[in-house]
């Protein structure tokens, strides 16, 4: 049996689009994945998150589901626009109601809260005004930040500024997947710049108003590895994970973009002026890393005799534990947590009336185990979320890919805490991954 160190961190992830519902409840303004779902032809069936998991409505139950589960921590994200419905300007109370009901919630339930402030959802009205591409961004979110850690700052000890800044920025910018759906390879470098300064200028503001608080970033760096190990795939795949994650990582932990990738950019290379790469780099108190797959250079498509999931992503764990090895070898970062993992199976009810997700218990037991090895190693990983808590709504994919641990029936609204859920909460309970039937 594997086991974990003491203190060790098992929780659950979800973000707010994804589940909460209730687009138009209590004042919330909209934002760019309510534009784009309610765009046919956006998200697959044209599926929107209008209502969701209605996590809004029923919070309580699914906070609930947290101690059921064993889990002592939650990674949730604020929606920007239930807070600052036009994304900046004036501050709407009831938005800021529900987190304070929720956190109060959580930790009534011996929960402690994990909050993202930006998991994607931009209010519209921001992007009206040129979005992320907007070097005004950086102010905006700075005085978001403000808001919501002025009021939760008291309770709420773990932040993390962005979710995924390679995603947000190229899905959304680049390639036009993901909201605002857009296709400008040089808007997409200058909105991952200020993604990177906005988290900086964040993190100034997180601690200015929360003394015991910690905050970071939260990156989803794959493992990038060669199909064939032939030197020109090596060389292809170094430098894919050059232009994907040391264009992230560098300018966080050393002050400067890569240089190879940056020169090969040339024109299309994002505008930097002066203190930025310092601001960028503040120290921050831990690393959030994100991992779903390996990227395997010299080959399209599925490889025969690999095991996929249900979004097409290869099932490889060492992946992870190379990942978290290439962190500690290139960078001096601080602690790291496993803040995403998961899998998504087309999952069924048994006669028995319970969900038999056995793919899911050995994915999960897989990937923790390459978290212990990692650990083993040196790598300083605090804890462990698992993607997701709840079924629900996967961007581009609308419902139709379900990671949940627990099972959402999207006409009824009903929970059911899958087998996965089960063998995940014998794991925390036990702080080692537990055996796998
Ligand atoms: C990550 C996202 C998360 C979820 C998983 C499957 O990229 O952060 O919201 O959709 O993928």
């Amino acid at each position: 049996m594997t086991a974990f160190p003491k203190d060790f961190v098992w929780g659950a992830s979800t973000a707010a689009y994804q589940i909460e519902g209730a687009w138009q409840a209590d004042g919330r303004g909209e934002s760019i994945w309510d534009r784009f779902s309610h765009t046919p032809g956006r998200v697959l069936n044209d599926d929107n998150g209008d209502i969701a998991c209605d996590h809004y409505q029923r919070y309580q139950e699914d906070v609930a589901l947290l101690p059921a589960l064993k889990l002592r921590a939650y990674r949730f994200s604020i929606a920007w626009p239930r807070i600052l419905p036009c994304g900046t300007g004036a501050v709407n109370l009831r938005g800021l109601d529900f987190y304070d009901r929720l956190v109060d919630a959580l930790l009534a339930a011996g929960v402690t809260p994990y909050v993202t402030l930006y998991h994607w959802d931009l209010p519209q009205a921001l992007q009206d005004g040129g979005g992320w591409g907007n070097r005004d961004i950086v102010g905006h979110f700075e005085d978001y930040t403000a808001v919501v850690t002025r009021r939760l700052g008291d309770r709420v000890r773990h932040w993390m500024t962005i979710n995924e800044p390679w995603v947000a920025a190229f899905l959304g910018h680049r390639t036009g997947e993901h909201a605002p759906g857009l296709r400008d390879e040089k808007l997409a470098l200058q909105v991952a710049h200020h993604m990177l300064l906005a988290h900086g200028a964040a993190v100034d503001v997180v601690r200015a108003n929360g003394s015991q608080s910690k905050v970071g970033i939260v990156l989803n760096p794959s493992s990038v590895e060669t199909a064939h190990g032939t030197p020109e795939e090596a060389e292809a795949a170094e430098a894919t994970w050059q232009a994907d994650w040391a264009w992230f990582l560098d300018p966080l932990f050393k002050g400067h973009y890569p240089p190879a990738i940056w020169e090969k950019y040339g024109a299309l290379a994002p505008e930097v002026r002066p203190g930025d790469l310092a601001q960028i780099s503040r120290t921050t108190d831990f690393l959030g890393i994100n991992y779903y797959f390996r990227n395997v250079i010299g080959f399209e498509g599925r490889m025969p005799g690999l095991e996929y999931t249900d979004m097409g992503w290869e099932v490889h764990a060492p992946g992870l534990e190379r990942v978290l090895l290439r962190l500690k070898a290139d960078y001096r970062l601080p602690p790291i947590f496993i803040t995403e993992n998961g899998a998504a199976y087309v999952d069924e009810f048994g006669a028995d009336g319970q969900i038999h997700d056995s793919r899911r218990i050995h994915f999960l037991q897989r990937h923790l185990t390459a978290v212990a090895r990692a650990i083993e190693q040196g790598v300083d990983v605090r804890g462990y979320f698992v993607w997701s808590l709840l079924d629900n709504f996967e961007w581009a994919y609308g419902y139709s890919k379900r990671f949940g641990i627990v099972h959402v029936d999207f006409a009824t609204q009903r929970r059911t805490i899958k087998d996965s859920g089960a063998w995940y909460a014998q794991s925390a309970l036990q702080n080692s991954v537990a055996p796998v039937a």
